[in-house]
C-alpha cells in the first residue's frame, strides 16, 4: 500500500532527476564540444612537411588582390601582385601581431592597427613594423596552390 503511494512521487522525482541530468548533460556537451573542437583543430590539409594546399584555384586569384588563409594556427596572406605573381607571407604584423591585409588601392600589404605598410616582398616600408613579414613559398601544381614554409 505505502509502496504504491510512494511510486508516483518517486516517478516524478526520477523524471525530474532524469530531466535535470539530461539537460545538464546536453548543456555540458554544447559547451565542451565546441571548446574541444577549438582546442584540437583539424589538420585542414596541412601535412607534416609544413605545407598546405589552399582551397583555391590559381585562376580564381585575381591580380592586385590578397586573401587571408590559415597556416597551422596562424593567419597567412596569399597575394597576387599586379604583375601576376603569387606570393604568400605570414599575415601576423611584426609590430604588435595584428592581422595584415592587402590594399588594392596601394598595391601593397597594410596593417590597419597602426598604419604599418609592407611592400610586395613583405618588407616593412612605413609605419611602426620593425621587420619584414615571414615569407612562405608558393607552388602552383596543376590547379592547386601549395604554400610551404621557406627552407
Ligand atoms: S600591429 Fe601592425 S602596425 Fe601595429
Amino acid at each position: 500500500m505505502t509502496g504504491e503511494a510512494l511510486d508516483p512521487g518517486m516517478g516524478r522525482r526520477s523524471f525530474i532527476n532524469w530531466f535535470l541530468g539530461t539537460s545538464a548533460g546536453a548543456f555540458l556537451v554544447s559547451v565542451l564540444y565546441p571548446a574541444a573542437r577549438y582546442l584540437i583543430p583539424p589538420p585542414a590539409g596541412e601535412s607534416a612537411a609544413g605545407t598546405i594546399t589552399l582551397p583555391l584555384k590559381p585562376e580564381d586569384v585575381k591580380s592586385n588582390t590578397g586573401q587571408i588563409f590559415k597556416f597551422g594556427n596562424r593567419p597567412a596572406i596569399l597575394i597576387r601582385t599586379p604583375a601576376g605573381e603569387l606570393r604568400a607571407f605570414s599575415a601576423v604584423c611584426t609590430h604588435l601581431n595584428c592581422t595584415v591585409q592587402y590594399r588594392a588601392d596601394l598595391s601593397h600589404i597594410w596593417c590597419a592597427c597602426h598604419n604599418g605598410h609592407y611592400d610586395l616582398n613583405g618588407k616593412n616600408i612605413a609605419g611602426p613594423p620593425p621587420r619584414p613579414l615571414d615569407p612562405y613559398v608558393v607552388n602552383v601544381r596543376g590547379s592547386q596552390i601549395v604554400v610551404g614554409k621557406s627552407a
